[in-house]
């Protein structure tokens, strides 16, 4: 049985990502700040025969993240992909942004992935050496902005920069045990995150949420030769390099 944790699992992106995890048959530990949402879809895949393990967790709380790490220790005692999917967007100009929203959007983007890569490290190791073929995978949701700046996204570009960085040192440290980590970097998809951008953009831009699970599903399935630090998904149009 392989086994996955998603976090942000509740609406968006990373619902789509745990729907077709499900499909293709993992057992999950879905994980959310609020709960009826995270409830609602946990019984709705379990109509499905997924065998899914709900938690809510605040990634802003440092407690939360170790007690998430922990329930999916105790629960499956292994993980094959941990998809680092939940965050939080926040727009302000450099001149502007409170230091307040800074801390916040740090916290959640950065801070808690890498505390629950350091927490879930064991497990991911435990599941490569059972499969070495396979290894074990993390995927995270970074940004374009991460990769290029954008005006009015200086705290939130600046947390997937560091989340960029972070999946690539984390390969570079663990491949040896079999695990690789992919930051996965799309423009603006159509959820709830980026609502405020249907009027000015167009819905008919924007990407799809199906166009982002589609990626994670062909890491997860590569073998262990094969890593992938980056990957952009740029909104098809005349400019590469924007959100
Ligand atoms: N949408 C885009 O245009 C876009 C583009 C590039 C990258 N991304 C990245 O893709 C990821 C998913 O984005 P999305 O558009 O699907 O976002 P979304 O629709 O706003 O959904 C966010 C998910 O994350 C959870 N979440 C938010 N804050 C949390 C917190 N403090 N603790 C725990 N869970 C929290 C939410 O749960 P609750 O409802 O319970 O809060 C929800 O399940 C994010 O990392 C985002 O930065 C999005």
């Amino acid at each position: 049985m392989k086994t996955a944790l998603v976090t942000g699992a509740s609406r968006g992106i990373g619902l789509e990502i745990t729907r077709r995890l499900a499909a293709e048959g993992y057992a999950l530990t879905i994980a959310a700040r609020r709960e009826p949402g995270l409830l609602e879809v946990a019984a709705s895949l379990r109509e499905t025969g997924a065998e899914i393990h709900a938690v809510v967790a605040n990634l802003a709380r440092e407690e939360d993240i170790t007690r998430l790490a922990a329930e999916h220790a105790e629960k499956y005692g292994a993980l094959d992909l941990l998809v680092l999917n939940g965050g939080v967007g926040a727009e302000g100009r450099v001149a502007e942004l409170p230091l307040k929203t800074y801390d916040l959007v740090l916290n959640v983007n950065l801070r808690a992935q890498f505390q629950l890569i350091q927490e879930t490290l064991p497990l991911l190791r435990k599941s490569a050496g059972t499969a070495p073929a396979r290894g074990a995978k993390i995927v995270a949701l970074a940004s374009i902005t991460g990769v290029a700046g954008e005006p009015g996204l200086a705290a939130y570009g600046a947390s997937k920069a560091g989340l960029i960085s972070l999946c690539e040192t984390v390969t570079l440290e663990e491949s040896r045990n079999g695990i690789t980590a992919t930051a996965l970097c799309p423009g603006y998809v159509d959820t709830d995150m980026a609502a405020q951008k249907r009027d000015t953009i167009g819905l008919e831009t924007m990407l799809t949420t199906g166009d982002v699970a589609e990626l994670v599903l062909a890491v997860s399935r590569l073998s262990a030769h094969a890593a992938v630090p980056t990957i952009v998904l740029s909104r098809a149009g005349e400019q590469i390099w924007r959100a």
